[in-house]
């Protein structure tokens, strides 16, 4: 079995649902409690052992690339603290480990922005992580897809149960048997009505592909919004190749949404060692 590094992270989305934030900021910039989005998603992907991260950005997106750099920069003016929190923020991505960045020139859709990343994914399989879909879970919801990927040697891709009412927000499988949290795909919708819903299991942000979506991605026309949809891709790819889909254990935020981002705010928030108890009085005298 091909050695499973490389990932990439769509991230030159317009993030429309979010603006006016999402302007001149990329949404996988905004923080929860005090980092950003996309550095969970990184960490989330170092912890699960892969080494290349492949990053497909756009306009706007250009403190996404900063953020990872080492800034490189003398602290000599700062005390002890401070200087201890700047190294943390140089070594944010360790050693063995690298950023490439790819343009995606205009934001075509996610299908089309992983296509970017073919020339360098070459004939490897890889992971991919929308940063958006923040997931708390511990070992990592990546790392549990790796360990489905090593399992099947077949395409995984996660999903959770939703309100069928949520379905016209997700793409939603279907399958022969749902009678274990590792399904074999028979088919996959894009946003269907809830009456059409063929499951009550929608797709997250996170897969583990074989190399050859990138083929059928090729192949995938303009779909719904014009745009080149990844679901449009599996669904080919289904036609001739095994997919699994893995009801993973965590909990999910969708920080696309504004809803979802306050919500992990607060749960995060909550968490947080030192803030939580102040944050937790606080938000007793308003409910
Ligand atoms: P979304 O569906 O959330 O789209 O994309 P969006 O543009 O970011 O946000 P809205 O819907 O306008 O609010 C899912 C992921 O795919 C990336 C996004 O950055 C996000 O991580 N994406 C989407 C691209 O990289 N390129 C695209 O053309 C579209």
């Amino acid at each position: 079995m091909a050695l499973l590094k490389k990932i990439i992270f769509p991230v030159a989305g317009l993030g429309s649902r979010f603006l006016p934030a999402t302007k001149a900021t990329p949404k996988e910039m905004l923080p929860i409690v005090d980092k950003p989005l996309i550095q969970y998603a990184v960490e989330e992907a170092i912890d699960a052992g892969f080494t290349d991260l492949i990053f497909i950005t756009g306009k706007s997106k250009r403190a996404i690339t900063d953020h990872f750099d080492s800034s490189l920069e003398s602290f000599s003016n700062l005390d002890e603290k401070k200087v201890s929190l700047m190294n943390e923020m140089n070594n944010i991505i360790p050693k063995g480990v690298s950023c490439i960045y790819i343009r995606q020139g205009e934001p075509l859709g996610l299908g089309h922005a992983i296509l970017q990343a073919k020339p360098v994914v070459g004939n490897e399989p890889f992971a991919v992580s929308l940063a958006d879909d923040l997931i708390d879970a511990a070992p990592g919801v990546l790392k549990q897809l790796v360990e489905k990927y090593e399992e099947t040697n077949d395409s995984v891709i996660a999903v959770q149960k939703i309100d069928k009412s949520d379905s016209n927000k997700y793409g939603i499988i279907d399958s022969n048997n749902f009678d274990s949290d590792l399904v074999k795909l028979t088919g996959i919708v894009e946003k269907p009505d809830p009456d059409f819903a063929p499951s009550n299991l929608g797709v997250v942000g996170r897969y583990v592909f074989n190399n050859n979506l990138m083929d059928y991605l090729e192949k995938t026309t303009f779909g719904a919004g014009h745009e080149i949809q990844l679901t449009d891709g599996i669904k080919l790819m289904l036609k001739q190749n095994n997919i699994y889909a893995y009801s993973f254990e965590g909990r999910r935020y969708d920080c696309g949404s504004k809803l979802g981002y306050l919500m992990a705010n607060v749960d995060y928030g909550l968490k947080h060692t030192e803030l939580g108890p102040a944050l937790k009085e606080y938000l007793k005298t308003k409910i």
